[in-house]
Formats: structure tokens, C-alpha cells, sequence
């Protein structure tokens, strides 16, 4: 543990629930390695609070946080800055402190990017299926096209929300890119082709774990590889359906990973070697007790 003195920098996570995080384990790991005198604690914030909870971090000097759930829309409002890719997402999860406030980020669609690199997984030129159309996804989804993938399906249980998350993204990005779909429509792609998959919806999350949202192993043959943003359990139901077919699957901790590594960067100005970034995640993996 860092010893606390007058100059100790703090950092630290808003949300509500917050109980079960294990982004501590990535910053204070971080600031041990490098021996920089900083430390990360979780806030819950209760509904209604958030203005106040962020007033408060500024006043009280708090050089950054992150936001998780139930927030991550809601905070927009309370800053200074938008992170252009941030705006567009609509979504913050990092917040770096300005002369005049703090300055919003999204390093959950930059982490899972770095993630799914050091998974050796490309998206320039993919077609990539995304499965949901929340946040989550929104994310994935804007990170994907502006990255260079050829074509992003966004599948959901409800089309309307598909259909406004690609209406969107089309928009944005100026050219026909995104496509919505139902998730029973998978029939529609293109047969004998294979896809990317980030599967970005809540099915499948503990302790639902026998749960995914699409059964069919017709849907997972088309899956070259599949990546599930969530990391409890670590191996999904979606993941073990991609695997049976023959397929590449990862889970979310990684994206976990590299979403607080970028927040570190941003709040310290450094960049965190691929060595260090191993070293936390062999501690993450150790915390939730996970082996592979
Ligand atoms: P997050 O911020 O984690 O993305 P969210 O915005 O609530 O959470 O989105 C949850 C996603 O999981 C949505 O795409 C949701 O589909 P709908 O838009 O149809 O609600 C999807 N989802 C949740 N439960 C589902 C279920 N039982 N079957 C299919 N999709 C489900």
C-alpha cells in the first residue's frame, strides 16, 4: 500500500453498486509499480447526488475518476470538456481534471480496442456483428467504424433500438456503414461468410451464466471469433457456444484491463508498457479468481 502524506494524489470510481469493483486493483497496482504517490478508492454516489458528487471531487482537488453504471450518460452534464470520440459515443467513463472542471472520456471503446489487439484481432476491413444496442454497444459499435471496419451489423432483441444506434452511426460517420437487424435475423447474412462478433448485451452475465442470446449453433458457425465484453463469468455461455463451432473466444477482462490503463495514462501523462499492463492482469485474474 502507498504511504499517505500531504502530497498523495487521489483518483477514484463513481457509481452505484460499486461494491464489487476491481478497478483498485489496476491503479493502485500501477502507481506502486511506478512508485508514484497516488491512490484510487471507490464512492458510491446515490441517485440524485451526481452533480453534487462531482462539484465536490473538484473542489476537493481529485485529479481524475472514472464513472461506471448507472452514470456513464448522466455525467455529461456535470463537465467542463468532451473527448470528441466520448461525445459521439454519448457515454464517459473517464473523467481528467481541467483548469475549469473535468474533461470527459470514453476508454471503454479505446480499452476494448487495445484488448482486442492484444488478442491479435483485427477490425479494419472486418464485417463485424454486434450483438445489443445499449450502451455497451454503442460504444463498441462507434469504436468499430472508427477503426476502419467495412460493415457493423447491430442485432437486438428490440430492431428500434438497432436501428436508431446505426441510423445514428451512419450519420456521423457520413456513409452507410451500419446495419440493424433482429437477432432471430441471422439467416440474412451473408451465407458461407465469416464474422467478428462482439457479443455487448447483458445476457450471460453472473449469475445468469447459462444464458446467450442467440441458442442456435447455425448463428455460431458463422462466428470466426467472438469477443464477450463481460468478464463475470469468464467463460460465457456465448464464448463456450463460439468455441463448439470451431471459433476464437475471448472474454471482457481484458477490455476491463486496458480501459483503466488508458484512464491511468490520461490522469498521469505516461504510457504503461505492455509488460506492466500484463503484470496488472495477472493480479486482476488473481482477485477474481480466475486462472486462464
Ligand atoms: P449496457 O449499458 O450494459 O449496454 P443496456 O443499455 O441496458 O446495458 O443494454 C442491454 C442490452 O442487452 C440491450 O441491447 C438489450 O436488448 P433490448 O434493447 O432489446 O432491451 C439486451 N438484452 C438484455 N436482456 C436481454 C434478453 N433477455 N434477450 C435479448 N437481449 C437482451
Amino acid at each position: 500500500m502507498q504511504a499517505i502524506d500531504g502530497h498523495t494524489r487521489l483518483c477514484g470510481l463513481i457509481g452505484n453498486p460499486i461494491g464489487h469493483t476491481i478497478s483498485p486493483v489496476i491503479h493502485n497496482t500501477l502507481a506502486q509499480r511506478e512508485g508514484r504517490n497516488l491512490v484510487y478508492v471507490p464512492f458510491h454516489v446515490e441517485e440524485g447526488r451526481l452533480r453534487k458528487a462531482i462539484e465536490g471531487a473538484f473542489a476537493l482537488d481529485i485529479h481524475g475518476l472514472n464513472v461506471t453504471v448507472p452514470y456513464k450518460s448522466e455525467v455529461i452534464g456535470c463537465l467542463a470538456e468532451m473527448d470528441g470520440m466520448a461525445g459521439k459515443i454519448g457515454a464517459v467513463n473517464t473523467l481528467v481534471r481541467t483548469a475549469n472542471g473535468y474533461k470527459g472520456y470514453n476508454t471503454d471503446a479505446t480499452g476494448l480496442y487495445r484488448a482486442m489487439r492484444s488478442e491479435g484481432i483485427c477490425i479494419e476491413g472486418e464485417e463485424i456483428l454486434i450483438l445489443g444496442a445499449g450502451g455497451a454497444a454503442r460504444a463498441a459499435a462507434f469504436l468499430c467504424v472508427s477503426k476502419g471496419a467495412a460493415r457493423i451489423y447491430i442485432m437486438n432483441r428490440t430492431k428500434e433500438k438497432a436501428q436508431k444506434v446505426a441510423e445514428e452511426i451512419n450519420h456521423v460517420f457520413g456513409k452507410e456503414c451500419a446495419v440493424p437487424l433482429r437477432l432471430e435475423d441471422y439467416g440474412k447474412l451473408q451465407a458461407g461468410k465469416k464474422y467478428l462478433a462482439i457479443q455487448a448485451t447483458s445476457v450471460g452475465l453472473y449469475p445468469d451464466a447459462d444464458a446467450a442470446v442467440i441458442e442456435d449453433g447455425a448463428f455460431y458457425e458463422r462466428i470466426h471469433t467472438g469477443f464477450d465484453l463481460i468478464y463475470r463469468p469468464s467463460c460465457t455461455r456465448f464464448m463456450k457456444l463460439v468455441r463448439n463451432a470451431g471459433g476464437k473466444a475471448c472474454h471482457g477482462l481484458k477490455m476491463l484491463l486496458y480501459q483503466g490503463v488508458e484512464a491511468y495514462e490520461l490522469w498521469n501523462d505516461v504510457s504503461v508498457s505492455e509488460e506492466d499492463a500484463r503484470m496488472v492482469y495477472d493480479k486482476m485474474k488473481e482477485a477474481m479468481g480466475i486462472e486462464e
